[in-house]
């Protein structure tokens, strides 16, 4: 069922003509739902993934064309074991079950994030996933998965310094661009819209890069919980800003 069908007033609760081209969203609080209820974490985590697999098809519906999310940051290896292994189990299952509904839907998956440390039945579901979508034009669904902003940035620095170094690179052209091309080979564009649910205010080491000039927005609603009405309240409440950039708003 699509999102104008679930929601037939999707389109009053935003306008449909000044959607972000780029979501982030934090996915937060699956441990702080699973608690309440009296479940393990990892309950909470498999409830997370049914609220992405919704949100999903809801960004790709709205034919909003970026859509990147938090599944595991490089901090998240000091979690227990257990839940570590837990999500990445929790990744192969959902590439392995949603990969041709994802592909129906005209969505192409990409992965920011490092490889190191991820074991290979991981990283054989992400490449299987990347390249049987990589001919879609819709939607791109980027999963951060051991992703960490500052890291990016760094490994991004030195992998410029050493193209410099052996010359493939000339120095004089080391450009921002070029700088902002080797830290997202993907060339997904700046977020307009970033997201965390579950009532933190804080970034978490996402995207610090790419968010200088982000929309955020939080809700108290945990991840579990948070349904295609509460991403589209979030998005009416991006379009309430106003962007300057800078700037001054038009007169
Ligand atoms: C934060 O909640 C969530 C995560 C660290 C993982 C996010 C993962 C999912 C939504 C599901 C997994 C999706 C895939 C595709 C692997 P938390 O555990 O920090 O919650 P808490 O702060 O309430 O403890």
């Amino acid at each position: 069922m699509s999102l104008f069908e679930k929601i037939p007033h999707a389109g009053e609760m935003v306008d449909l003509s000044r959607l972000p081209d780029h979501v982030g969203i934090i996915m937060d609080g699956n441990g702080r739902w699973a608690k309440e209820r009296g479940y393990s974490r990892l309950r909470g985590h498999r409830a997370g993934v049914e609220r992405l697999h919704d949100i999903v098809a809801a960004t790709s519906d709205l034919k909003i064309p970026y859509l990147t999310v938090y599944a595991f940051s490089t901090e998240n290896w000091k979690r227990p074991q257990e839940e570590v292994s837990g999500l990445m189990r929790l990744l192969i299952e959902y590439l392995h079950r949603e990969l041709a509904e994802l592909c129906a839907n005209n969505i192409r998956i990409v992965f920011s994030g490092e490889e190191e440390h991820i074991g290979p039945r991981v990283r054989e579901a992400m490449a299987t996933a990347a390249q049987a979508s990589a001919p879609n034009t819709g939607t791109v669904l980027n999963i951060a998965f051991n992703y960490g902003g500052r890291q990016a940035i760094a490994a991004a620095a030195l992998r410029l310094a050493a193209k410099a170094v052996s010359g493939e690179v000339p120095a004089a052209d080391l450009t921002p661009e070029l700088f902002e091309a080797e830290l997202n080979p993907n060339g997904l564009p700046d977020f307009d819209l970033i997201i965390r649910t579950s009532g933190e205010y804080r970034l978490s080491n996402f995207f610090p890069f790419e968010s200088a000039y982000a929309e955020l927005v939080f809700t108290p609603v945990y991840w579990p919980d948070f349904d295609e009405r509460e991403y589209l309240k979030a998005i009416a409440e991006f379009q309430t800003r106003s962007r300057r950039f800078g700037g001054v708003a038009p007169a």
